[in-house]
């Protein structure tokens, strides 16, 4: 399929993981896509491994950084031309006790996993109303944003934060012909789960309680934001789509 054929695209946070894989699936979907990770030799062996799939362009840096974020766009336009679809994907958390955690560490979750959403949806959103033809803007939640997990105090309100930024946004900029909508992955098997200490037994014990008996693999959550990225979501806006398996059916 091609379904976003001429469309040029920012995806954040896709030098490994589910972030990735929406590029992968993106530039499958005949998109241009311009990547940016954090970590630079993790973004270098992801622009090497995207390559054969479309014409992927790599930009190192900081998304709670407003600089970078400024150049982020600026530098995507200078090759491309144009930005029809940003993806803010990119996103950190960290397993502690609510009464241990740090003021540090609920700095930096907000301002990866939150703040960074208003600074690169706010340009992108300038951009695609000078544009004048619309664009679509899909921002990475969780379930945990929609009911709390122990340990993810930080974790979870950022996500609950983007739930609610993505409404407000998708209100005032819907006049814009700019759609806005956030998913909302359950447990997704990627690098992050296996470093935060998912091991075979965790798994098995996680995967027991989602009614589908199976845990989400990035391609999984690559499929949804393609459909949400593509003319076919087009009447779809300020949602939060939920991607879980069932787990959230059940109280
Ligand atoms: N894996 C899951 O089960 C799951 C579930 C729900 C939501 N999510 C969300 O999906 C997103 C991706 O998760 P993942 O599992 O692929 O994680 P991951 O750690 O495998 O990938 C995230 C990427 O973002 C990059 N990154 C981190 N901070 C950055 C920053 N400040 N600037 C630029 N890049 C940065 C990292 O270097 C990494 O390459 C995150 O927002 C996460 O909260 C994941």
């Amino acid at each position: 399929m091609s379904r976003l054929a001429g469309k040029h695209a920012i995806i954040t946070g896709a030098g490994r993981g589910i972030g990735k894989a929406i590029a992968q699936k993106f530039l499958q979907e005949g998109a241009e896509v311009a990547i940016c990770d954090l970590v630079q030799g993790r973004l270098e062996q992801a622009a090497t491994d995207l390559e054969k799939h479309g014409d992927v362009h790599a930009f190192a840096g900081d998304v709670a950084d407003q600089r970078f974020c400024d150049a982020l766009v600026t530098q995507t336009l200078d090759r491309f031309g144009q930005l029809d679809i940003l993806v803010n994907n990119a996103g950190i958390g960290y397993f502690k006790p609510f009464l241990t955690h740090s003021e540090t560490e609920w700095d930096e979750t907000m301002a990866v996993n939150l703040k960074s959403m208003f600074l690169l949806g706010q340009r992108a959103a300038r951009v695609m109303k000078e544009q004048g033809e619309g664009g679509v803007i899909l921002n990475m939640a969780s379930t945990n944003g929609h009911a709390g997990e122990q340990q993810l105090a930080a974790y979870n309100a950022s996500k609950a934060g983007v739930i609610l930024l993505t409404k407000t946004m998708a209100a005032e900029l819907g006049p814009y012909g700019i759609r806005v909508n956030c998913v909302s992955p359950g447990f997704i098997l990627t690098e992050l789960a296996r470093e935060a200490g998912a091991d075979e037994a965790y798994i098995a014990a996680y995967t027991e309680k989602i009614p589908l008996k199976r845990y989400g693999t990035p391609e999984d959550v690559a499929n949804l934001y393609a459909f949400l990225a593509s003319e076919e979501a087009s009447f779809i806006s300020g949602v939060s789509v939920i991607i879980d398996g069932g787990q959230l059916a059940e109280g």
